[in-house]
């Protein structure tokens, strides 16, 4: 079994599936860090040099080629599930997850990091109606999470029960 985990910038989606991969004796693959390695680049440099639309040509071949995972957590970037039919990929793939946090707790999370759509001091208004141009999308998912308050045991416990993840020792 695959889980994959979608939602906007911030809201915890390496955290959590490291976390919940080493708990559960599953595979982790993120594919921001999966694009960084395949390409020798950070992903602000992709963004900087070649553009969004290149970047999300270089996620959507990342996302093809995990049709071969077996057993593993995937985080996939923020904006991904708004490309390339990846939703339709991705849930051909494994269970999506959504990681539905509030975008008041997004805005603590990603302050003072650099994010290429958001840039270095970040623009509340345009990174609210960013998110809001995602949430109907993200709300397909297979199932949603509240991640709202809850620590990332709590989330990850709420995630294996909802899936019922049966450790494969
Ligand atoms: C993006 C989110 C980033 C990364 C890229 C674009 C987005 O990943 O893929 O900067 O469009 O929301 P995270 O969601 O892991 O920050």
């Amino acid at each position: 079994m695959n889980l994959i985990l979608i939602g906007f910038m911030g809201a915890g989606k390496t955290t959590i599936g490291k976390y919940l991969a080493s708990e559960n004796h599953m595979n982790f693959i993120d594919t921001d860090e999966l694009i960084e390695q395949n390409n020798s680049m950070l992903i602000k440099d992709i963004f900087k040099n070649y553009g969004e639309e290149y970047f999300r040509k270089l996620e959507s071949e990342a996302i093809d080629k995990l049709v071969y995972a077996e057993n593993t957590i995937i985080s996939v970037g923020g904006g991904a599930v708004m490309f390339h039919n990846n939703m339709e990929k991705l849930r051909n793939i494994g269970c999506v997850i959504f990681l539905n946090t509030p975008i008041e707790q997004i805005f603590n999370n990603i302050k003072g990091s650099f994010r290429p759509l958001v840039g270095h001091s970040m623009d509340k208004e345009k990174t609210k109606s960013l998110y809001e141009s995602r949430l109907s999308t993200y709300m397909k998912a297979d199932i949603v999470v509240n991640t709202d308050n809850l620590s990332i045991a709590e989330i990850s416990k709420t995630i294996t029960e909802i899936v019922g993840v049966k450790p494969n020792l």
